[in-house]
């Protein structure tokens, strides 16, 4: 069964149409991720599923629910790890997540075993009294993930998930992505530029290029399709989304974007 489905879903900023009726369906359980260059609209994509922005035409279904016209509905079955940090560096790993949890509207009674079995998850348990801004960079990832996942969504969206981290650092994060996947059935919907990393865990992939999809499948067949012995995910990624015109701001709000998290984790 497809839990998330798009009609059109499309999105224009003035001129600039950012996601340009977007097809896809994702299956229940499925690990799913939008690839593209920069300013492709992966994010876009991201924000108008989990009801964050409002789409300028076309719809999404999850779980059956539509983003525009059921909104509290969806908000109810999804997880969502932003581009930016999103944890209180101020607070403790456990005060982020009791926030979290009050948030989600987990019965109090419950409250205290949901935040410490959501941290041990993470493998955090050791690191539940400490500051958030004294965590390591890969700490605060997984932290973010358990926030989002504080109520058991059925699907998760993350957004670079591993985007900063070291080589160690991104292997646990993808770890932990993979076990909410396993043990608990979710459907991951994520964005990443690592396509090693992409061919490894996702069973299919959507490139995108210039607000358009232009091409899903699996990574095998999408390798296949280019004709040539030896291809990678990345030759994929080159192949399809290789003519995308230069996103000419995206590099300097991007990065004044991390500096303001910067500051903002202390
Ligand atoms: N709030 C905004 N206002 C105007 N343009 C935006 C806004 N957010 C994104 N864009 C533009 O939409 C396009 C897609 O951006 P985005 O979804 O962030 O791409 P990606 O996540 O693939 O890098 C880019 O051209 C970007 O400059
Ligand atoms: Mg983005």
């Amino acid at each position: 069964m497809d839990i998330l489905v798009t009609k059109d879903l499309t999105k224009a900023y003035g001129k600039v149409i950012a996601a340009n009726a977007v097809n896809i369906s994702v299956a229940q359980g499925e690990v799913f991720a939008l690839l593209g260059p920069n300013g492709a609209g992966k994010s876009t994509v991201l924000k108008m599923l989990t009801t964050l922005l409002p789409p300028t035409s076309g719809d999404a279904f999850i779980d059956g629910n539509s983003i525009r016209t059921q909104p509290n509905k969806v908000r109810k079955s999804i997880g969502y790890v932003p581009q930016m940090l999103a944890a209180d560096g101020s607070l403790t790993g456990y005060e982020n997540l009791r926030i979290f949890a009050k948030l989600y509207d987990i019965p109090s009674a419950e409250l205290k075993q949901r935040v410490n079995d959501t941290l041990a998850f993470m493998g955090l348990a050791d690191s539940a009294k400490k500051l958030v801004k004294d965590y390591s960079g890969g700490m605060i990832r997984k932290l973010e993930i358990a926030q989002a996942m504080m109520h058991r969504p059925k699907v998760m969206f993350l957004d670079e998930p591993t985007v900063g981290l070291d080589p160690i650092a991104r292997k646990t994060v993808w770890e932990h992505i993979m076990q909410l996947q396993k043990e608990y059935g979710t459907t991951i919907v994520m964005t990443t530029h690592l396509m090693e990393e992409a061919d490894e865990i996702c069973r299919r992939v959507a490139l995108m290029s210039n607000g358009k999809i232009v091409a899903t499948d699996t990574p095998a067949n999408l390798k296949a399709s280019l004709n040539k012995p030896g291809a990678t995910l990345e030759d994929v990624f080159i192949f399809y989304t290789g003519n995308q015109k230069e996103d000419e701001d995206g590099g300097i709000r991007n990065i004044s974007r991390e500096r303001r998290t910067a500051s903002r984790l202390g």
